[in-house]
């Protein structure tokens, strides 16, 4: 059993803590690092962490990476030798107009922990990428040396300037950085702005909700498990520097998607159709061959089995939020 420490940015997100999760399972240490953001609920991200705060392999720091002071005390007093790093401002649609708060946090914040992790030697960073990198293109499934530079939002553009800054950082200092780009990640615990929660929510709430394009927009939709395979495998494995995919592979349509929370729910949606705006591509799809090759990634999940595990959650949730009002 491992005994190293890994401090996970974003812990108390979505992904980061189902990551916790899994580290604590396997009996290592962990390091959460996050500010608790207003960007959705804090309190659904506190919740996130009950069950971490109890661990005795787990500590908390509350605090925001763009403050390259406390970084840099995090680390010298918590020595981590692995670096997951998620913390980051993640929407599409909310970074428009917004991209110098995105650079601030997504591009300035993942230099600060580069920095410190060189300085510090770490064995191994994740830097946590997205599929929107690959803008709008026409090549599918999408590969990773294909170009990505023609990202549609500030979003993508931040966080493919993060991918560069982590080349350049490997270079210089030989640190071990390994870019992870998700394909729209689902499960319990998913963000507020994030299609599968707001559909279940608009359902539940009796509200409307905005569908573009007729529903005809694609998505590699991911269940959060097999996401949390693909970072613990490539945390474990330093490949100098290198960019995997980790999605699932099989884009679903979002009509598609709808028409199975509609059915788990049992109650139509209210549907209110809109053109999407530019920020939108048409369809994302991993190519998922490389990190199915290098590292074994393989996701299990089918897109009935992971809306179930997320609308049990999100019962769960209401109720639990009903008893404590
Ligand atoms: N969810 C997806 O579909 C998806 C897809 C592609 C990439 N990603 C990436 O995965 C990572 C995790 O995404 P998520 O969906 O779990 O989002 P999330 O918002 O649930 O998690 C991010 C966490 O980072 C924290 N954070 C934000 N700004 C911070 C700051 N300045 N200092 C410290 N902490 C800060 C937030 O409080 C939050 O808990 C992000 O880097 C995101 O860009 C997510």
């Amino acid at each position: 059993m491992s005994t190293q420490t890994t401090l996970v940015t974003g812990g108390a997100g979505f992904i980061g803590s189902h990551l916790v999760d899994a580290l604590l399972a396997r009996g290592e240490r962990v390091i959460c690092l996050d500010n608790f953001t207003d960007n959705y609920s804090p309190e659904r991200k506190r919740a996130n962490i009950v069950k971490h705060l109890d661990h005795p392999d787990y500590t908390l720091v509350v605090g925001d990476i763009r403050d390259r002071g406390l970084v840099k005390q995090v680390f010298d007093k918590h020595q981590p030798q692995r670096v997951a790093h998620l913390a980051a401002l993640a929407g599409v649609r909310a970074s428009i107009g917004q991209a110098t708060l995105y650079t601030e946090v997504n591009l300035q914040g993942s230099i600060n922990l580069m920095d410190a992790a060189r300085h510090f030697g770490v064995d191994n960073f994740i830097q946590a990428s997205t599929s929107s990198v690959y803008g709008a293109t026409d090549h599918i499934p999408f590969q990773e040396n294909q170009p990505t530079d023609q990202p549609l939002a500030p979003y993508p553009a931040t966080k493919k300037a993060c991918e560069v800054m982590a080349h350049a950082y490997h270079n210089m200092f030989g640190l071990n950085i390994t870019v992870l780009r998700f394909f729209t990640v689902y499960g319990p615990r998913v963000r507020s702005d994030m299609m599968a929660y707001m559909v279940m929510d608009s359902i539940i709430k009796d509200e409307e909700i905005i569908v573009y394009n007729e529903g005809s927009l694609h998505r590699d939709w991911t269940y959060v498990d097999d996401i949390i395979q693909g970072v613990v495998a490539a945390l474990d494995k330093p490949f100098g520097y290198d960019v995997f995919n980790i999605g699932r592979g099989e884009p679903v349509r979002l009509g598609d998607f709808i028409d199975i929370i509609q059915e788990l729910v049992g109650k139509p949606a209210r549907i209110k159709h809109a053109p999407a705006p530019a920020s939108e591509p048409p369809i994302t799809y991993a190519s998922i061959e490389k990190a199915s090759q290098v590292f074994g990634y393989q996701p299990h999940t089918s897109i009935r089995e992971g809306l179930a595990h997320t609308w049990k959650w999100y019962q769960e949730m209401e109720a639990n939020n009903k008893s404590s009002d």
